[in-house]
């Protein structure tokens, strides 16, 4: 019995997304919230044949908190994709001044209706819409820093897409041979290859070639879609995948992932992070690390430099992430330390 809320539900990547969702059969039932159309999304998705049933909300007007109350009742997972996406020309940081106030809003009322929901945030800039987060839920005495998870997966997918087809590998085949770390946007992004006998070797053009891809990959689709938004199906495909693994964990499934998906989360709040942060990472308190799942929670991480090989220029990767990090992550706190 799983219940899974949706916050944006009828948007580019809402819609996919809610689309697998609701071919899960371990979900039970799916709310779809959005200030548009989740009433007309919900009815179609509600006529596939699987278990979840499907609930469509729609607040009546701007102060009307009632329908987004409704779709959180009980739930167990809100996946929130709600926001607005990036033209060419911006950064995900330009977003920042419409989607905080957003992510803010929503994820107080998780807070004061499900408190013990674990909450995946998409809308960007992560590097900051996650801070927001776990702030708001600080503030409101129900931060689980074990259940707040920036969703970075797609990163982790196009890693394991661009590196397959470099090395004529199934990308299929290197899920968990390499991890994405950091944050979620341009130079925070730090691909770590495990290499061994099954990936191939890149050369040095190729591999500069492989990590700038993966880091300004969603350029690639904002300058393709010119003006018609970013990334939504690999992005519906790649939070899918996130929420599938937490799924899983939920619903009594195996959890044998060797190296399992990253996640941008709140490192003193789990075992064993504050050292990372302080031993590693200068401090920086949020990043994407691998994270093991074990009842819709986190159980416990795998630390990069103790667990995987980081190379020197993996390492100087890192410390130019860390710089990026550092100013998202105040810029979130102090937004919701200014905010009545
Ligand atoms: P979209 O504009 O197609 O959809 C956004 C949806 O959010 C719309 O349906 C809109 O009505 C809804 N919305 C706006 N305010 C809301 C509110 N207060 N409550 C509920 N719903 C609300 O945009 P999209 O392409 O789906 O992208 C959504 C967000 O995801 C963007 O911020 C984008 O940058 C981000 N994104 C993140 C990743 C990632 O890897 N984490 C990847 C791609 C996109
Ligand atoms: C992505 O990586 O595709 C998303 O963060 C959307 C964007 O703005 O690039």
């Amino acid at each position: 019995m799983v219940k899974v809320t949706v916050a944006g539900a009828a948007g580019g990547i809402g819609q996919p997304l809610s689309l697998l969702l609701k071919l899960n059969t371990n979900v039970t039932q799916l709310a779809l919230f959005d200030i548009v159309n989740a009433k007309g999304v919900a009815a179609d998705l509600s006529h596939i044949n699987t278990p979840a049933v499907v609930t469509g909300y729609q607040p009546q007007d701007k102060q009307d908190r009632t329908a987004l109350i409704e779709a959180l009742k009980g739930t167990d997972v809100v996946v929130i994709p709600a926001g607005v996406p990036r033209k060419p020309g911006m950064t995900r940081a330009d977003l920042f001044n419409i989607n905080a106030s957003i992510i803010r809003d929503l994820v107080a009322e998780v807070g004061r209706t499900a408190p013990n929901a674990a909450i995946l945030i998409i809308s960007n800039p992560v590097n900051s819409t996650v801070p927001i987060a776990a702030q708001v839920l600080k503030k409101l005495g129900v931060f689980n820093p074990k259940k707040l998870f920036g969703v970075t997966t797609l990163d982790s997918v196009r890693a394991e897409t661009f590196l397959g087809g470099l090395t004529n590998t199934n990308p299929k085949q290197l899920k968990g041979k390499i991890s994405v770390i950091g944050g979620h946007s341009g130079d925070t992004i730090v691909p770590l290859i495990n290499f061994d006998q099954s990936v191939g070797i890149l050369n040095d053009a190729d591999y500069k070639g492989f990590v700038h891809r993966v880091q300004f990959g969603g350029d690639e689709v904002v300058k393709a879609k010119n003006g018609a938004g970013s990334a939504t199906l690999s992005m519906a495909y790649a939070g899918y995948r996130f929420a599938e693994y937490l799924i899983d964990t939920l619903s009594g499934g195996p959890n044998n992932y060797k190296v399992p998906d990253s996640a941008y989360v709140y490192l003193p709040g789990i075992a064993g992070g504050e050292e990372l942060s302080k031993k590693y990472l200068n401090g920086v308190d949020f990043f994407s690390v691998p994270v093991v799942l074990s009842q819709g929670e986190i159980s416990s991480f795998v630390n990069p430099f103790e667990k995987l090989t980081v190379t020197d220029e993996e390492k100087k990767l890192i410390d130019v992430a860390l710089k990026g990090l550092k100013g998202s992550i105040e810029q979130g706190v102090e937004f919701v330390n200014a905010s009545k």
